[in-house]
């Protein structure tokens, strides 16, 4: 048998997982979270929650896999047979993310092939481009809507880049991040410096870092922070413990999750500095306040953004660099999730090959993908983004430190990770995750549900409630099962 799968350096790994790291979430979802949760007073549950939970975790994700060599699945399986599960339950929520997240990247190579025109499309009405010219979106989550050859072939399209990523494992996604990692980067600076040299700039970067530090008492403002840093740091997923299974055992642990997480919350503030100064300008330009043109997600990215890009000089050439950034953001990302599921079967059976392996995956999540492309996807998509990064990924990151914490051993794993890096982690890390980490995960989840509960959500029908329910609760069940089924051998490391 051939051995595991290599990156070719420690260059290559941190690339990979900098680019997994690197996503939408940096540039849709934090400025908008700093803006609305307290401004700069934001960034202190925003780094509480990166030093208490992201950084432990992140630590703890990268030693398992290098530890284990192994994907989440048969890694969990080793720290415990009946743990499989959990691994399970990770690759299972990222299948739902990237399902989605390839939807968005289908949204922006539309926008992306249209930036091209000699006219921007969105120039007069960028609302009405977004939800109905592009999305054709239908009323409500109970009627699909239309079905759009566009999108469908812009999805295609989409998987299509996907599988030449992953399709030679390591060895393509290795050459594919030296891209697409640095590549975005590059281009929020030259979009920073587009965007600070406009008038209003300023008076959108205060509204973005002005501190309100009222806001603090929130809880919301605390479960946001929370939430955030599993997202952006690609947590819970499987994700890291499989890139860092493609790592020697011997390769060092702790900077490199330093170096991940500084570099990924570094990218994300600067982002904010693009995204506010923009839409600084755009308040500027059309004499409203800022407050009245801020907005996140799909509506930052497909409203906001194209709108004040086509009020620019030069409109369409910095259309194409904002697309081709939002697309070169996701791609790492969106590969990244597949590849956490390849590696699920790559180590079950190694006589399938990579690429076959690679190719259903990818079929299959295109397939499922289709119907985000429908007048219905809007609402589909913020169904399942909502229940999968407020309950799916927290309540894995609970399992997994308590399988590492109380079965595998914190003080083992400690060891091990310092026996390979440089930087040592303290007993503090131990602490963190046997009891600080579980401890709050559990006050978080139990205090969305007692929301979700009174609230409901978005005020969607219950049916709709009820799938997003079932993306939760049916990793769940089968990690349960999985634990009580009797096993006949037990794998011990
Ligand atoms: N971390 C990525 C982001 O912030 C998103 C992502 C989520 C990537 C899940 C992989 C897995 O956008």
């Amino acid at each position: 048998m051939a051995g595991r799968q290599r990156w070719s350096s420690r260059m290559i790994f941190l690339f990979a997982a900098i680019g997994s790291a690197v996503g939408l979430g940096n540039v849709w979802r934090f400025p908008y979270l700093t803006y609305k949760y307290g401004g700069g007073a934001f960034l202190i549950p925003y780094l509480i929650a990166l030093l208490v939970l992201g950084i432990p975790l992140l630590i703890m994700e990268f030693a398992i896999g290098q530890r284990l060599q192994k994907g989440a699945v048969e890694a969990f399986k080793g720290v415990h047979s009946k743990l499989g599960g959990i691994g399970f339950a990770a690759v299972f929520s990222g299948f739902v993310v990237v399902v989605y997240y390839s939807a968005v990247m289908a949204w922006s190579l539309v926008y992306l092939i249209k930036s091209f025109a000699f006219k921007l499309p969105w120039a007069e009405n960028a609302e009405g481009f977004f939800y109905n010219n592009v999305l054709n979106i239908s009323d409500g989550i109970g009627n699909i809507g239309g079905f759009s050859w566009m999108l469908f072939f812009a999805l295609l399209a989409v998987w299509v880049m996907v599988y030449f990523c992953v399709w030679k494992g390591t060895k393509s996604v290795g050459k594919v991040v030296m891209i697409t990692m640095p590549l975005p980067i590059i281009l929020l600076i030259v979009l920073f410096i587009r965007g600070v040299t406009l008038p209003g700039a300023l008076t959108g970067i205060m509204y973005y870092i002005k501190p309100n530090f009222g806001a603090l008492l929130d809880t919301e403002v605390w479960l946001a922070a929370v939430s955030q840093i599993f997202f952006t740091l690609s947590l819970a997923f499987g994700i890291m413990i499989a890139y860092a299974s493609y790592n020697k055992e011997t390769s060092d642990i702790t900077k490199n999750s330093y170096l991940t997480a500084i570099t990924n919350s570094g990218i994300s503030l600067f982002a904010g500095f693009v995204v506010f100064s923009v839409l600084g300008y755009m308040a500027h330009a059309q004499g409203v306040g800022v407050a009245d043109v801020v907005t996140s997600g799909p509506g930052l990215a497909f409203v906001a953004f194209p709108q004040a890009l086509s009020l620019m000089p030069l409109a369409g050439l910095f259309s194409v660099l904002f697309f081709v950034t939002l697309l070169s953001l996701g791609i790492d990302s969106a590969f990244s999730l597949v590849e956490a599921v390849n590696s699920t079967f790559l180590d079950k059976s190694s006589k399938v090959g990579t690429k076959k392996v690679a190719f259903y995956v990818c079929l299959v999540a295109f397939i499922l993908g289709i119907i985000f492309t429908s007048g219905a996807g809007l609402y589909f998509l913020d169904v399942f983004d909502h229940f999968v990064t407020n309950f799916g990924l927290v309540l894995v990151g609970i399992f997994e430190a308590i399988a590492i914490g109380w079965i595998f051993g914190a003080e083992k794993l400690r060891s091990y990770i310092n026996s390979v890096s440089d930087w040592k982690v303290g007993k503090w890390w131990t602490y963190a995750i046997k009891y600080v980490i579980p401890v709050l995960l559990s006050i978080f989840v139990i205090t969305q549900f007692i929301t979700e509960i009174k609230e409901g959500y978005g005020g969607y029908p219950g049916w709709a409630l009820a799938l997003g329910w079932l993306s939760v609760i049916i990793p769940l069940v089968i990690a349960i099962v999985w634990s009580i089924k009797p096993t006949k051998v037990e794998v011990n490391v």
